[in-house]
């Protein structure tokens, strides 16, 4: 079967202006639109190193480039609350000045359904003669990095207020205009090639210039964008890409980054070619026997002659490793396709998979996969090979009691977490082992999904998030028509919402991970009764013609069962209101919204739909801070004097405390297991992350997460882990013991287990066995009267011993241990080995509140690229070699320099301590 789709308008720029730019390079031919006998079919080059970098527009440029005119908005304090009604759109003023939208938006037509919508591109350039544009200009006094590259994560950070960046953005220099130069050598067998600038993700307000001429660009910080280079091409030589990025102040909740800090890419392909994310997968029937594979390819052909084309898919089951295994489990094809010049069409077909191996979630199932390689012919030859992988399960959602999820018909509770996009002390720079890492401890916590709050990740993160069997919500903004921060993406939203959107799920629509679109959170549309749920049908229309077989959700954290909003979603997904807001006797008399318990109303009124957490607890902590006194309750909001102290910004890691909208892990546990037809919840958060450091913004991250920003184990951990993993055998104490200023003092204790009951011990003498009651999470001594020595639980599951667990008062810091992650990385230039550094006692206790500055030495094929310790309110460089332990613990992040294998010696000294050391080994991957 074939269809045939109307392409959005090729780029009108004509091979004129091509000659122009080939004048600058002697001895160049430029030929165009030649369909030539292919070598490799399709080529996909990483374009990450050797880049120029600086910071701000060229000195004395009048050109003056704006991308679009932005309101002038005062700098203000970021430190409202997370829920606080968003308000209407900035207004922009009218202006003369010269905005090049109009170059910009074409890129975006590809994804704009209605023809009358799409943009055309002015037919006269819109920049000639920036400097930075040029091929001529002398970039070699710019930084010299390679990318993934963010600007602002070296800091400085900046402190107190209005100095330009807050606590909510993270203190990091991240606003502000960057600029990338590199030479692209493209051999003279590129001409008649299709070129293609694939870019991951640009912090924000992209536009890109080759050989000087405006190409394009794209404004959302977080989308992945291509745009098509051809028509500006001279092959045979070196040709010269400028990008320009431009991120506004007072535009994020959270930490943003800056520049291109994903992994961008150069495609090459014949002119008939595979379009941009062309396939599409899916899987309608399944059963063990048999699973059908329906597929949709999209090719497009870019030449000036008609293309008759063949179409084959291949399917390949994938090793463990993500590489095909075997031969050939199922073939498509071949499908004939005619193709007119500069038109595209879809091929359409089915298969049968004879015992497919299921796609699911660990520990029950197996996150299997395939591989379907499609080929293309053209003219007796292959013209592309092009692979998606994908899974196969089906995930169905059901209302009913005791149900919610069930993929590949088990029920799966979400145990999920919520997580922003920055790899902590890397900032937003994408890397993969750091990723990696991060789901590793989820997926020790016994996480079993994650919500990408609250935009589009990096590619590779659903890519971890299949290989792995994570759950993903994949949502797309925090804001729509009206605005949370004065200049964040509302400002785009109208014109951009639609490409945004339909790329997105074009890009992650074959991942087997994702199970749900979100199409926005907290948003201000949620206050506008119709004229909110308008835009949100428009967003889920969307959604469900670029998808049919996902469901929509947005996360609503104030519309109520008898508001339009939930109406037009397809899940009900809830922030905090499940549990009720602000509403328990703790929280009286704070400011903000009051909501009590709503899951039981909402449940009522929405029967046919699936109800889930998309955001609970916001408990907060800083962890191995134990403040006293203790609440004796289970949940209660930061105050002064009970939970927090505002004075060293830190929160207590009793594990009690939460933002004033949230509730302690206990009491939404408790919640849930009221209400049992709610499918799960996503925590916020699971790492903590830059920015956003409620309650104290004089900070620079958050103190939300499970784990820290370090990756450090805060005690909340065990909590989840006792609830996620019921039967995996743990108990964990806290607080540590470590409190000669206590003696004699109450220093009450909480135990954390997957066993029912535990005995709690001091030097041996029992404090009493105690067992949890109905809705209790955690084990708690209240009346322990502090003496050193030994303190150590022993818990029990059905009446026999699960778990033990013990700590112990420990002397002066005396020695340093390093345990890196890994003891072999690859020596690529961008694996990276996470080395804990721990200040311990004459015995290798460790020193729990130790705070002594760790000097660092790196010899050997490897560079520290990042240091921490998880304090939220640490101002010392992620760049730093000399950094204070945290609690005991700091972290050093090394990486392997690229192709030289060998033995990285790592040390850390503190005067007075006996030295830590460990030593790495690279090596240069097999292939
Ligand atoms: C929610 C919001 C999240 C985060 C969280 C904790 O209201 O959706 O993005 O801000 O609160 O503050």
């Amino acid at each position: 079967m074939t269809s045939l789709v109307t392409r959005p308008p090729l780029n009108p720029l004509r091979p004129v202006k091509l000659l122009a730019a080939a004048v600058l390079i002697p001895g160049l031919a430029f030929t165009s639109g030649v369909l030539s006998a292919p070598a490799a079919p399709r080529e996909r080059i990483s374009i990450n190193d050797h880049w120029r970098f600086t910071k701000g527009d060229p000195e004395g440029d009048s050109t003056g480039l704006i991308y679009d005119v932005r309101p002038e908005v005062e700098d203000r304090k970021d430190d409202q609350a997370a829920d606080a009604e968003p308000t209407e759109a900035e207004k922009i003023a009218a202006t003369n000045k010269l905005v090049l939208k109009p170059w910009i938006l074409p890129a975006g037509n590809p994804f704009i359904k209605a023809p009358a919508k799409r943009h055309v591109r002015p037919a006269a350039d819109a920049t000639t003669n920036i400097a930075y544009t040029q091929f001529n200009f002398d970039d070699r006094s710019w930084q010299s990095v390679n990318l993934p590259h963010d600007w602002a994560s070296a800091g400085p950070f900046y402190t107190g207020w209005g100095n330009g960046v807050g606590g909510g953005m993270g203190r990091l220099p991240s606003p502000g205009i960057g600029w990338y130069r590199k030479s692209l050598d493209l051999p003279a067998g590129d001409a008649g090639k299709s070129i293609f600038l694939d870019v991951d993700g640009a912090m924000s307000y992209a536009m890109v210039w080759l050989n000087g001429h405006l190409v394009g660009g794209w404004p959302y910080g977080y989308a992945s964008w291509r745009l098509d280079l051809t028509p500006f091409i001279v092959p045979g030589g070196a040709n010269q890409l400028a990008v320009r990025l431009d991120n506004p102040p007072n535009s994020s909740r959270w930490y943003p980054g800056g520049g291109l800090y994903r992994n961008v890419w150069l495609t090459k392909t014949q002119p008939v070619h595979v379009g941009q994310w062309g396939t599409q997968l899916t899987t309608p029937e399944i059963s063990r026997e048999c699973a059908t594979v329906n597929f949709r390819v999209t090719v497009d052909n870019n030449s000036k002659q008609s293309a008759k084309v063949g179409v084959v898919t291949e399917i390949f089951a994938l090793d463990a490793h993500g590489k095909p295994a075997g031969s050939a489990v199922a073939r498509m094809g071949s499908v004939s396709l005619q193709i007119a010049p500069g038109e595209s069409a879809v091929a359409e077909g089915s298969v049968a998979v004879k015992n497919p191996k299921l796609w699911g979630p660990p520990p029950t199932q197996q996150p299997n996969r395939y591989v379907a390689v499609t080929t293309l012919s053209h003219a007796g030859q292959v013209v592309d090979r092009y692979e998606t992988s994908f899974g196969i399960r089906a995930v169905k959602f059901d209302p009913n009691q005791g149900q919610g999820i069930l993929v590949n018909g088990e029920r799966v509770p979400l145990r999920g977490v919520n997580q922003h996009h920055d790899l902590g002390a890397l900032g937003a720079a994408f890397n993969l082992r750091a990723a990696q890492r991060q789901l590793e401890e989820l997926r020790e916590l016994g996480c079993n999904a994650v919500r990408m709050s609250h935009n589009p990740p990096a590619p590779e993160m659903l890519e971890l998030c299949d290989q792995l069997g994570f759950l993903v919500i994949d949502e797309i903004f925090d804001c729509w028509e009206r605005k949370k921060t004065p200049l964040d993406f509302h400002l785009i939203f109208p014109e951009w919402s639609e490409p945004d959107l339909r790329s997105l799920i074009r890009r992650d629509r074959n991942h087997p991970s994702v199970f749900l679109w979100s199409v926005g959170n907290e948003v201000g549309e949620q206050y506008t009764g119709e004229d909110g749920a308008k835009v949100a049908q428009r967003l889920c229309e969307i959604a469900h013609d670029e998808d049919p077989t996902r469901p929509t959700t947005t996360a609503m954290n104030y519309a109520k069962p008898n508001m339009p909003l939930p109406v037009v979603v397809d899940v009900i997904g809830l922030n905090y209101q499940g549990e009720g807001i602000r509403n328990a006797s703790a929280y009286a008399g704070l400011k903000g919204i009051t909501t009590p318990p709503q899951y039981a109303a909402f449940h009522a009124a929405f029967p046919g739909k699936v109800i889930l957490s998309t955001e609970s607890a916001a408990a907060l902590s800083s962890r191995g801070e134990y403040l006293f006194p203790v609440s004796g309750g289970i949940s209660a909001p930061v105050k002064n004097g009970l939970g927090g102290d505002s004075k060293k910004q830190q929160v207590s890691a009793y594990e009690l405390y939460s933002a004033d909208f949230g509730s302690s892990a206990d009491k939404v546990f408790a919640a849930q297991e009221k209400h049992p037809y709610v499918a799960g919840e996503f925590v916020w958060s699971g790492w903590d992350y830059l920015g956003e450091p409620t309650p104290y913004y004089g900070a620079r991250s958050s103190y939300f997460g499970v784990i820290d920003l370090a990756g450090f184990k805060k005690d909340r951990f065990y909590l989840y882990q006792s609830r996620w993993r019921p039967e995996f055998p743990m108990a964990h104490i806290l607080p540590h013991w470590t409190w000669p200023e206590r003696i004699g003092q109450v220093t009450p204790v909480h135990v954390f287990t997957s066993g029912d009951e535990a005995e709690l011990f001091l030097n041996g003498r029992s404090l009493g066995r105690k067992k949890k009651g109905p809705d209790e999470y955690r084990l708690r001594w209240n009346d322990v009267v502090y003496q050193p020595g030994t303190l150590k639980v022993v818990a029990y599951k059905r009446g026999k011993v699960w778990a033990t667990d013990e700590v112990r008062t420990a002397g002066d810091p005396a020695k340093l241990k390093l345990a890196p992650d890994r003891d072999k990385l690859s020596a690529d230039g961008n694996d990276l080995a996470f080395i804990t550094v721990t200040v311990t006692d004459k015995h290798g206790r460790v020193a729990p509140r130790a705070d002594n500055r760790i000097h660092l030495d790196i010899e050997g094929p490897g560079e520290i690229v990042a240091t921490d310790n998880g304090d939220p309110t640490s101002f010392e460089s992620f760049q730093a070699h000399d950094r204070k332990a945290f609690n005991g613990l700091c972290l050093v992040i090394v990486r392997g320099i690229s192709g030289q294998p060998g033995k990285i010696q790592l040390a850390a000294t503190v005067a007075g301590l006996e030295i830590g050391a460990t030593s790495i080994t690279t090596i240069l991957k097999t292939k």
